[in-house]
């Protein structure tokens, strides 16, 4: 059995995943040279280099690598301990989820109608793109996650919740805002605007595009759907973007839902958690809820 501590364990955890000892520190709020002694002590209780470095950079060695899927496993497990026993002790309830970027358009309004009904929890929801959300999904470090559908091979648990309609937008007056059933052919002679690499709508419009076999001119790549609204209305391209995540810019009559052929892009909304997690009582009602809320999507 190791002998190793929660301390280093957590320690370790801080600086896998910055890869940096100053950051790691800085999290953890202890000094540098703390953050060293503990890695040290954890490296000669396991026998083996955890981390090397490569000029100003450290790395995760194989066996580093190995062992940080460990430990963030024990480190959340040892979370859901905890939410657990909180739960039971009737001191409140915790509510972790995280989303996907789009999702955050629609999320809040459901954690707030469901805080409403559970007045004890206390949530927080964090938010990135799906690809940095299936990583962590990957490697146990979320427990409930919300997100466009997963792919199969991830052995996870995951239920639809809520259509996701991906849409066409364009400054308001862009020389298609006004015409009926643009064919797709005819979006091949303007630019788009592309979300990151990693983010779900920018799989799915590629994917759409690649099945109808429309090769599409793209321009500048954003990170945020609010880069995206942004460039689409100071007329940098056009844009392909959740209904809901321009819902307010499109009703304020900032940008155009332009109407072409077989658009709306149909997605859906999925809650999703490893297969056999251990669903804490919070985090069962608020997937029924969410289930039930937002009717079978
Ligand atoms: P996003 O979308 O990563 O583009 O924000 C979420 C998803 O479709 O999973």
């Amino acid at each position: 059995m190791l002998h190793l501590t929660l301390r280093q364990l957590r320690v370790f955890e801080a600086v896998a995943s910055s890869l940096s000892y100053s950051r790691a520190a800085e999290s953890l709020f202890l000094t540098q040279p703390a953050v060293s002694m503990q890695i040290k002590q954890l490296e000669e209780v396991t026998g083996v280099n955890l981390f090397e470095q490569l000029g100003k950079k450290i790395y995760l060695t194989e066996a580093g690598n190995e062992f940080h899927h460990y430990s963030r496993n024990i480190l959340q497990q040892l979370q859901d301990a905890e939410n657990m026993l909180t739960e039971l002790k009737g001191l409140g309830s915790k509510l972790t989820i995280s989303v996907a970027s789009t999702a955050s358009y629609i999320v809040p309004k459901l954690l707030a109608a469901f805080c409403q009904l559970h007045p004890q929890t206390k949530a927080s929801m964090n938010v990135t793109n799906r690809e940095t959300l299936l990583n962590q999904m990957a490697h146990n470090e979320v427990g409930l996650a919300i997100m466009g559908q997963p792919p199969e091979k991830l052995k996870l648990e995951a239920t639809s919740f809520m259509q996701n309609q991906l849409v066409v937008i364009a400054p308001i007056h862009h020389p298609l805002a006004e015409e009926r059933d643009i064919s797709l052919n005819r979006l091949q002679q303007e630019t788009f605007l592309i979300r990151e690499q990693g983010s779900g709508t920018r799989v799915a419009m590629e994917r759409f595009f690649a099945e109808q076999g429309i090769k599409l001119t793209t321009g500048t790549e954003m990170s945020t759907n609010e880069a995206i609204k942004q460039a689409a209305q100071a007329g940098m391209g056009l844009g392909i973007i959740s209904l809901d995540a321009a819902a307010l810019e499109i009703e304020s009559g900032r940008l155009r839902v332009l109407n072409v052929q077989a658009f709306p892009i149909m997605r859906h909304w999925y809650i999703v958690h490893r297969r056999g997690k251990k669903l804490s009582s919070t985090e069962k009602a608020f997937k029924s809820f969410l289930i039930q809320e937002t009717g079978p999507a």
